[in-house]
């Protein structure tokens, strides 16, 4: 039965403290990277959502021991290529193109074939963007004219690449970087900038990897066939999930929260920077450094005075998934708010950007929206009194959560489909919303 969320009333004033499920991005890649190391790992704090335990699924097909307790999981990895490669395997990546791309950079190796299949919205992205680079250490892809289904023969022998990586995407940098693990000789990696997460892993497991960092792109170079030692982690707080709270206080009045232990590599914390220049009031305290990671809590409140913005194109890549919630506040702001070069937003779970531009339209705000960039009218006046319906065909949980804060924040009757979408990333999102104080039905 289709599963609808109704919110009649926005939220009231709170002053709270909670903690958010673990970082995605980190979560694939510990269980990844456990998988080509040479003995047990443990994580804590793992994300539990459907995207990471379809990761474990992949990698138990490919037959690495895994165990799921209550407060930890333990991969036990076969080393570099140790996968068990059965006739026949179809994995499964879900509605995770995180998983389904760097996965593939782990099969160039494969000694049979293996499919990699996932759901109506994965099916329709663009897989060609990873099997081009990774067919260049030597395997072999069948591709659906791009996209899923996709099937990998490996090669006996990987040899190493040269990448030039244009799109600012880390899935398909990390790809072609776990590609380069299986591979003799060096991999040399010339990327435009985008989240770091498998470079400051890869350093602290003391693997060959050298980076330079040049203003527009970093340059990096990685030693294949290196043995993985086995690593324990703890992965913290998701800045993509907080933005959601963080967004929520912002635009709710005289609210205050602290979330604990977050996430916030200087990759990632575009979305704080935007908000900061657009008047949002976030502080950062007890940063801690925890394995080439920062972490720290975040203190938010209230912003009565949000200021247009005309974003800074060089933020794009570092708040990709954070701009639907971004162009809510500059619904908000006191002008007119300009986002360019953004792509690639619609090359996500659904096309975002024209997403933003219905959920816009819908609340009434004025939008001008091109291929790749969008034009919003801020009205910090407005005040929804009209009902509202939310159908997003693909099931995107950031369409999903995006619509919730703003039915919480602007008002008006919102029916919002597709809550088990939030199972994707971030499992625990109403009941959060919910401890905050919101009514939903
Ligand atoms: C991710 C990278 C981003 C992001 C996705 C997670 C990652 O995708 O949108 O949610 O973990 O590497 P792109 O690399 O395609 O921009």
């Amino acid at each position: 039965m289709e599963k609808i969320v109704k919110i009649n009333n926005i939220i009231k004033s709170f002053k709270k403290e909670i903690t958010i499920e673990g970082d995605k991005s980190l979560s694939i890649r510990w269980a990844l990277l456990a998988s080509q190391a040479e003995g047990k790992s443990k994580s804590f704090n793992l994300l539990k959502s459907e995207d990471v335990l379809n990761t474990l699924k992949c990698l138990k097909k490919l037959g690495i021991k895994i165990r799921i307790l209550k407060n930890s999981c333990e991969i036990i990895g076969n080393g570099l290529n140790g996968f068990k490669y059965k006739k026949n395997i179809t994995l499964n990546a879900g509605n995770s193109g995180t998983l389904g791309r760097l996965i593939s950079g782990l099969l160039i190796h494969s000694k049979t074939k293996i499919r990699i299949v996932g759901d109506r919205s994965l099916s329709k992205r663009d897989f060609s963007r990873v099997t081009e680079p990774l067919g260049k250490f030597g395997a072999k892809f069948i591709t659906n004219y791009g996209k899923l289904p996709i099937t990998i023969k490996g090669t006996n022998s990987p040899k190493s690449i040269i990448y030039h990586e244009l799109k600012g995407s880390a899935q398909c940098k990390s790809a072609v970087m776990f590609g380069a693990l299986n591979s003799n000789g060096t991999t040399t990696i010339k990327a435009k900038k985008s989240r770091d997460h498998s470079e400051l892993l890869f350093k602290y497991l003391k693997l060959p990897i050298k980076i330079k960092k040049k203003k527009n792109f970093d340059l990096i170079k990685i030693q294949g066939k290196k043995k993985i030692n086995p690593f324990n982690y703890k992965i913290p707080g998701d800045i993509s999930s907080s933005s959601f709270f963080i967004i929520l206080t912002a635009l709710s009045k005289n609210s205050h929260l602290k979330i604990k232990d977050v996430n916030i590599n200087p990759s990632r914390v575009g979305v704080i920077k935007i908000l900061k220049m657009m008047g949002v009031k976030i502080i950062f305290k007890n940063i801690k450094n925890y394995k080439g990671e920062k972490n720290a809590d975040l203190y938010i409140s209230s912003s009565n005075h949000l200021k247009p913005i005309n974003c800074p194109t060089n933020l794009n890549s570092s708040a990709i998934d954070e701009f639907l919630l971004i162009f809510l506040v500059a619904a908000k702001a006191n002008g007119i708010s300009f986002f360019k070069d953004l792509s690639e937003l619609n090359q996500k779970e659904s096309p975002r950007l024209l997403w933003a531009s219905k959920i816009l339209n819908k609340m009434g705000i004025k939008n001008i929206l091109t291929k790749n960039s969008i034009k919003i009218y801020g009205n910090p006046k407005l005040k929804i009194n009209k009902k509202i319906i939310i159908k997003n065909f693909m099931k995107d949980h950031r369409v999903f959560m995006t619509s919730v804060i703003a039915a919480l924040t602007f008002g008006g009757k919102w029916q919002i489909h597709d809550k088990d979408s939030i199972k994707t990333s971030f499992p625990s999102f109403l009941k959060k919303v919910s401890f905050l104080g919101a009514t939903l039905t």
